[in-house]
C-alpha cells in the first residue's frame, strides 16, 4: 500500500517541481520523512519557510504552530514584493495535528496573567518569551508588548537579549525550557515562581515570589518529554558504563542536569552524526528521531531513554495517506488544509519572529 502512495506522491512532487516544497520536523514517520525536502528542527525549517523563493505551496510535515509560522514568515511583506504580491500557501496535512504544549497557554489566559502581574510588579520592564510552539496569538502578543520568539536552539541567547532590554522575563509555554535555559544564566530555582493560568490568585505565587523573580515560568509542559526521568538517566549509567545521555531541554530539570548533552532535534542529530563509532548513547526525545538514529547510526550503540513508549501523538497524525489526499488535492487545483494567519495577528508575530531570526 505503500509503495503505490509513494508512487502517487512522487508524481505530484515531479509534476509541480520546485513550486513545490514539503518540510518535515524530525519527530516524523520515516516514510512521511522520505518524502521531505528539507527536514529539520523547528528553528531550521522556519528559517528555510523564510527564505523560499520560487516555492508557491509548502506543505508542512509536522504540527500546526509550525505551519502558522512558515506562513508568517514565508508571507512577509518583502518576500510578497518579490514575488509580484503571490502569497506562499502553507498546507498542514492533517488539522488535528496540534501541540499539546502549545494548547496549554490560551491568549486569554496569558493576557489575563500579564493583567494580574501588573499589580504586584511594573510589566514595563518585563519581556515576554515565548517557546515558537506556541500559537500565532501569543507571538503577536510578545510583539505588541517588546517581547520575542525563541526555539530550543536559540533559548539562551534570546534570554540573554531579553535581558538587556529588560529586568525580568515571562516565559511561556513550557516551564523546562525556560528552567534549564535560565539555571545556566546563574539564574536560580528561587527567582523562577512558576504561573499556573488555572490559579486566579496571582497564578499561585505571593506577591514577594514576584517582586523577587527574574523568569516567570508559565505551567506548561510537554506531555511526551515529561515521561523522562532522572531513574532512567541512573539506570543506563548503572547497566552501560561509558553511556553518555543526551536529552531535549523539554526534559524536566532533573533529567536535564544530568545530562550530558542536551539540545534541540537538530543538536541532537548532529551530536551522533559528529561521534565516533563505538559511541553509547541515550536518548531522551521523541521515538520516531530515535529510532532513526538508531537505524542511520548501526556502528553506534543507541537506546531510547525511557523504558515506556513516548512519542508524539500529533506529529504521527501525518502518514502518507494525508500527504498523498493534500498533494492530489493541490494538483488538481483544490487547497485542502490551508493553514492562514490573519493579518493583524501576522503583523504583531512577525515582529516577535524578526526579533528572533536577528538574534546570533
Ligand atoms: P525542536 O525545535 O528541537 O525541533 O523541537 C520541537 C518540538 O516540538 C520538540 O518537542
Ligand atoms: Fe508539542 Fe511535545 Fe509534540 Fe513537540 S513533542 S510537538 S512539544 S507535544
Amino acid at each position: 500500500e505503500n509503495d503505490e502512495l509513494n508512487a502517487r506522491i512522487s508524481a505530484v512532487r515531479e509534476q509541480l517541481g520546485d513550486k513545490l516544497l514539503i518540510l518535515g520536523h524530525h519527530y516524523q514517520q520515516d516514510e512521511v520523512i522520505e518524502q521531505t525536502d528539507l527536514r529539520g528542527d523547528s528553528y531550521l525549517l522556519s528559517e528555510n519557510a523564510a527564505a523560499s523563493k520560487t516555492c508557491e505551496t509548502i506543505v508542512f510535515c509536522g504540527v500546526h504552530f509550525m505551519a502558522e509560522t512558515a506562513d508568517i514568515l514565508a508571507n512577509r511583506p518583502e518576500k510578497l514584493a518579490e514575488r509580484d504580491g503571490r502569497r506562499t500557501t502553507v498546507i498542514l496535512p492533517d488539522m488535528a495535528a496540534g501541540c499539546s504544549m502549545a494548547d496549554m497557554a490560551a491568549i486569554a489566559q496569558v493576557e489575563a496573567a500579564w493583567a494580574d502581574m501588573a499589580e504586584v510588579i511594573d510589566t514595563e520592564r518585563v519581556i515576554p518569551v515565548t517557546y515558537i510552539n506556541s500559537s500565532a496569538a501569543l507571538k503577536a502578543f510578545c510583539g505588541r508588548h517588546g517581547g520575542i520568539v525563541c526555539t530550543s536552539s536559540n533559548a539562551g541567547a534570546v534570554l540573554d537579549w531579553a535581558f538587556e532590554r529588560g529586568d525580568r522575563v515571562f516565559f511561556f509555554p513550557d516551564q523546562h525550557l525556560g528552567r534549564n535555559t535560565a539555571l545556566k544564566m546563574d539564574i536560580t530555582e528561587e527567582q523562577m515562581p512558576v504561573w499556573d493560568p488555572y490559579d486566579l490568585d496571582l497564578g499561585g505565587n505571593t506577591e514577594e515570589q514576584l517582586t523577587a523573580s527574574k523568569v516567570i515560568l508559565w505551567k506548561g509542559h510537554c506531555s511526551v518529554h515529561q515521561m523522562f526521568r532522572a531513574e532512567h538517566v541512573h539506570q543506563f549509567r548503572e547497566q552501560h558504563p561509558g553511556i553518555k545521555i543526551l536529552v531535549h531541554p523539554e526534559c524536566p530539570r532533573e533529567v536535564n542536569d544530568l545530562a550530558d548533552v542536551s539540545g534541540s532535534t537538530g543538536k541532537i542529530l548532529k551530536t551522533v552524526q559528529e561521534s565516533p563509532a563505538g559511541s553509547k548513547w541515550a536518548i531522551g526525545t521523541e521515538l520516531h528521531l530515535v529510532n532513526r538514529l538508531k537505524a542511520e547510526h548501526p556502528e553506534q550503540e543507541i537506546h531510547f531513554l525511557s523504558p515506556v513508549v513516548c512519542m508524539c501523538a500529533t506529529m504521527y497524525r501525518i502518514d502518507l495517506p494525508h500527504l498523498c489526499w493534500v498533494l492530489e488535492n493541490l494538483r488538481d487545483g483544490a487547497v485542502v488544509n490551508k493553514i492562514e494567519v490573519d493579518p493583524e495577528t501576522t503583523k504583531w508575530s512577525l515582529i516577535a519572529l524578526e526579533r528572533m531570526l536577528a538574534v546570533k
